[in-house]
């Protein structure tokens, strides 16, 4: 009769010693695989009658469940010392490690890097500020005029308008040298590397954002003099001894006299390619003598102090360095791209 059997299979169950993995495992062949006796009894259970039914229904099941809670306590109990047996033997010391893959550099980060090297070796700081700015620091104590076309929607991404000192997202990081000049008195001496934003639609020659290293150094007695040899330093430094650089006189708010500094081009030596549009010069920043305005509206005494500022783009520097001809490159995140070029333990 069904009702004694799982009376005797309940008895075994409450009995049986479960120590090791083999008696688990034979425990579970006996009573819960697909063809054990758990199954069959239930094969059984649909034969008898209605009003057996009703009775052994509840007996099955708890027996089902006890021989199931059996189990599970006993391999819980083993499964520790069990598993580390199983994965003692899987272990095959002789076979070579699992190697794991070294991120590296990307470029721009890799010539930042070099740019600000350069530069503290000469005794420059590294300054930073916030990528959203406010007129006054981007701007207005920049000798910006209202009217500025820079401070047009179609050059600047605007954040938030606000009476008198706009929020936008900085376009330069001269912000940072207000901030820097605002705090303090000369001497300054500090690059300010960071990541600004212009409104400019997306080609292989522009982006809507960009890196740049910027410089600035207030002093007294601070002339062009002290500009030119150090950029023609920082030059010789970052691309090598034999490359010339020029200057072409130019225009910015924030500095007077103004400058923009070609150097030879770094691809063809300066007899003529495409990356130099066959002229054997590339422009690679603009600088000029801070504008007394400036030293003023940050509050420095504009007779006593002089300084020279300029502002370089990293991109710019670095597909010089390694011929890229597209910016897009630089934010794509391409592993193909990013793993050709030097790697390194961070
Ligand atoms: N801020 C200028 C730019 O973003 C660069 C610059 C900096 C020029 C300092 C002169 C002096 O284009």
């Amino acid at each position: 009769m069904l009702q004694n059997k799982i009376q005797d299979y309940s008895t075994e169950v409450e009995n049986i010693h479960l120590d090791t993995a083999e008696q688990v495992e034979a425990f579970r062949l006996r009573f819960l695989v697909n063809k054990g006796i758990i199954r069959s009894l239930f094969e059984e259970f649909k034969t008898v009658s209605q009003e057996e039914k009703r009775i052994l229904g509840k007996v099955l099941n708890e027996f089902k469940q006890l021989a199931e809670e059996k189990f599970k306590v006993a391999q819980e109990r083993i499964g520790l010392s069990n598993t580390d047996e199983k994965s003692a033997n899987l272990a095959d010391l002789s076979l070579p490690g699992e190697g794991f893959n070294l991120g590296s550099r990307h470029p721009l980060s890799l010539v930042r890097k070099e740019i600000v090297e350069i530069f503290k070796k000469l005794g420059f700081i590294v300054a930073e500020g916030p990528e959203i700015e406010d007129d006054w620091h981007n701007f207005s104590a920049l000798n910006f005029p209202p009217e500025h076309p820079a401070r047009d929607m179609q050059d600047t991404f605007f954040i938030k308008k606000q009476e008198g000192n706009d929020i936008a997202l900085r376009t330069h990081t001269s912000s940072v040298q207000v901030r820097m000049m605002e705090k303090g008195q000369p001497p300054f001496r500090a690059i300010m590397p960071g990541r600004v934003y212009r409104n400019e639609a997306i080609s292989a020659r522009a982006h809507c954002f960009f890196h740049q290293v910027e410089g600035l150094y207030v002093d007294e007695g601070v002339s062009f003099a002290d500009l030119k040899q150090t950029l023609f330093h920082f030059v010789q430094e970052l691309y090598g001894a034999e490359t010339k650089v020029r200057f072409r006189p130019s225009y910015f708010p924030f500095t007077e006299p103004s400058a923009e500094m070609d150097i030879s081009c770094t691809i063809c030596g300066g007899t003529g390619c495409a990356m130099c549009k066959h002229t054997g010069w590339v422009e690679i920043l603009g600088c000029g003598m801070v504008d007394p305005n400036v030293l003023e509206n940050c509050g420095i005494d504009s007779k006593k102090y002089t300084g020279f500022a300029f502002g370089m783009g990293i991109e710019r520097i670095t597909n010089l360095k390694y011929e890229i001809k597209d910016l897009r490159l630089f934010s794509e995140n391409d592993v193909r791209f990013l793993k050709q070029f030097e790697t390194e333990i961070i």
